[in-house]
């Protein structure tokens, strides 16, 4: 069974009297383990559907079933849970706490859970272990270079051990090599844990990382090298 199918999915955005197109009738499988890439230039929708992916745009039209769930009928409040139960998030611009160590920019993420102050602590040493920062858990975002600020935010997405995560260009403001890094991170969650890891780019070398890429353009899927 895929975790996520999207069937004839479609966003489109009202301005005033002009329609957006955004999205527009998008059919995905994702499997479980997956490692995909959303590749397309500016402006073809690649945000768009990774938000509806998230569960945090709401589709026009179409089906979106999660775990052979379908999760278009469902309240906010819903929405909400599976956004807090299944998804991580990861930003281009890491969308860190700034008065916030790294230990606690991840721990916030737990804030909801229901843990002994023992068992955050492993979760948040743990997961900022996997992400290769223990030592700098005391630092402030200010204190940390851009790759280690995403790798912060990585840590933060994974520690609600997530089976799905959602990254927007992860890589994009980083520098070529500080990005390969913190891509190489990602699949080595994906191989290790199984996440499941949907990621948008501009950069076809963290494209020839994916297990598989996905080509939009003008809200479409369309097939490589169109
Ligand atoms: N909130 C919004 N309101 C109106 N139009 C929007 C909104 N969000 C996106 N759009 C429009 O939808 C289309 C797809 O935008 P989207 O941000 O998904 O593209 P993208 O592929 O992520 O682009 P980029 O590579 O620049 O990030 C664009 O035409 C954009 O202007
Ligand atoms: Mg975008």
């Amino acid at each position: 069974m895929p975790i996520i199918e999207a069937r004839n999915l479609a966003k489109d955005y009202n301005l005033g009297k002009t329609v957006i197109h955004a999205v527009k009738g998008v059919d995905l499988r994702i499997e479980p383990e997956e490692f995909i890439a959303l590749a397309g230039p500016s402006g073809s929708g690649k945000t768009t559907l990774l938000n509806l992916l998230g569960c945090i745009e709401v589709p026009s039209s179409g089906t979106l079933q999660m775990d052979g769930r379908e999760v278009t009928r469902l309240s906010a409040d819903q929405l909400a849970d599976i956004r807090h139960d299944k998804l991580g998030f990861v930003f281009q611009t890491f969308n860190l706490i700034p008065v916030l160590t790294a230990f606690e920019n991840v721990e916030y993420a737990l804030l909801k859970r229901r843990l002994s102050p023992k068992e955050r602590r492993d979760r948040v040493m743990d997961a900022l272990e996997e992400v290769g920062l223990v030592e700098h858990a005391r630092h402030r975002p200010e204190e940390l270079s851009g790759g280690q600020r995403q790798r912060v935010a990585i840590a933060r997405a994974l520690v609600r051990q997530p089976e799905i995560i959602l990254a927007d260009e992860p890589t994009a403001n980083l520098d070529h090599l500080t990005g390969g890094k913190v891509l190489e991170i990602m699949k080595r969650i994906n191989e290790e844990r199984k996440t499941v890891f949907i990621f948008s780019t501009h950069d076809p070398k963290i494209m020839e990382i994916a297990g598989r890429v996905v080509y939009l353009r003008d809200g479409e899927i369309v097939p490589a090298g169109d």
